[in-house]
C-alpha cells in the first residue's frame, strides 16, 4: 500500500500574538495539515484552547486541519467543532467507552474520524472498530504538554497497525504525536508513520518555522516546498 508523508504542525507552540502568520508561514513552507491540541485540564493537566481558535485557524489557511480532543466525555464538543471547521477530529479511545458511537457521530457531521491511544494502551484496544477508523494517532509521548519526552517503545505499536493496513485490516492513516524531531521523526517514518505531527520542532526550532519544517522535510527525504 502507497505510504504518504505529511507533516502536521501542532500550533500549541505557536507565538499566538501572530497566529495567523506563522500558519501562512508553515504553509508556504510545506506543511500538510494543521494539528489543534485541546485539552480540558482533566483527562490531561493542562488547558488550551476550543473551537474558537479552530474557527481563527479556518480563516487563516485551506489546509485540513486536525484537532485532537484531549478531553473527558468528548462527544459534546463534535458539533461546535465541526462547525467552526475542523476537517479531522481525533478523540482518545481512553476517554470513549461507546468509541463506535463516537465515531459515527463524527462522521455524521461531515468529519474525517480518528483515534489516539496514550502510550500505555495496546493497539488492540481499537480493533473491533477499524472500519470507521479514518486515522490512527499514536501518542509518542504522554500526553499534555509540548515539548514531552518522546517514548521509543512505542515504535512497535506503529509497527502493529502498520502490519494491520498491509493486511488490508485498515485503510486508516497513521500518525504519530509527541517529541517528533528531525532526530526521531527517521525511525517513526520506518516504522509506518505517515502523518507526523510535531510543536515544538517547527514553532521552537531556533532558526525559524521554515528551518523547523524544512529539517523534517530533510529527515523524510522528502523535496523541500
Ligand atoms: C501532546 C500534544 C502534542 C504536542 C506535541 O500532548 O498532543 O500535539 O503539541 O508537542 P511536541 O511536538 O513539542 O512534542
Ligand atoms: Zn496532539
Amino acid at each position: 500500500m502507497a505510504k504518504v508523508s505529511i507533516i502536521s504542525p501542532s500550533i500549541l507552540s505557536a507565538d499566538f500574538t501572530r497566529l495567523a502568520d506563522q500558519i501562512h508561514e508553515a504553509e508556504a513552507a510545506g506543511a500538510g495539515w494543521f494539528h489543534v491540541d485541546v485539552m480540558d485540564g482533566h483527562f490531561v493537566p493542562n488547558l488550551t484552547m476550543g473551537p474558537f481558535v479552530v474557527e481563527a485557524c479556518r480563516r487563516s489557511t485551506k489546509l485540513p486541519l486536525d484537532v485532537h480532543l484531549m478531553v473527558e466525555a468528548p462527544d459534546a464538543l463534535f458539533e461546535p467543532f465541526a462547525e467552526a471547521g475542523a476537517d479531522w477530529l481525533t478523540v482518545h479511545i481512553e476517554a470513549c467507552p461507546h468509541i463506535h458511537k463516537s465515531l459515527e457521530a463524527i462522521h455524521a457531521l461531515g468529519m474525517r474520524a480518528g483515534v489516539a491511544l496514550n502510550p500505555g494502551t495496546p493497539a488492540g484496544a481499537i480493533s473491533e472498530v477499524l472500519p470507521q477508523v479514518d486515522l490512527i494517532l499514536v501518542m509518542t509521548v504522554d500526553p499534555g504538554f509540548s515539548g514531552g519526552k518522546y517514548v521509543p517503545e512505542m515504535l512497535d505499536k506503529i509497527r502493529s497497525v502498520r502490519s494491520w493496513q498491509e493486511a488490508g485490516r485498515t485503510k486508516a492513516l497513521i500518525a504519530v504525536d509527541g517529541g517528533i524531531s528531525a532526530q526521531t521523526v527517521p525511525a517513526v517514518a520506518q516504522a509506518g508513520a505517515e502523518v507526523f505531527v510535531a510543536a515544538s520542532a517547527v514553532f521552537k526550532h531556533p532558526q525559524g518555522i521554515r528551518a523547523g519544517i524544512h529539517a523534517l522535510q530533510a529527515a523524510l527525504e522528502l523535496a523541500p516546498a
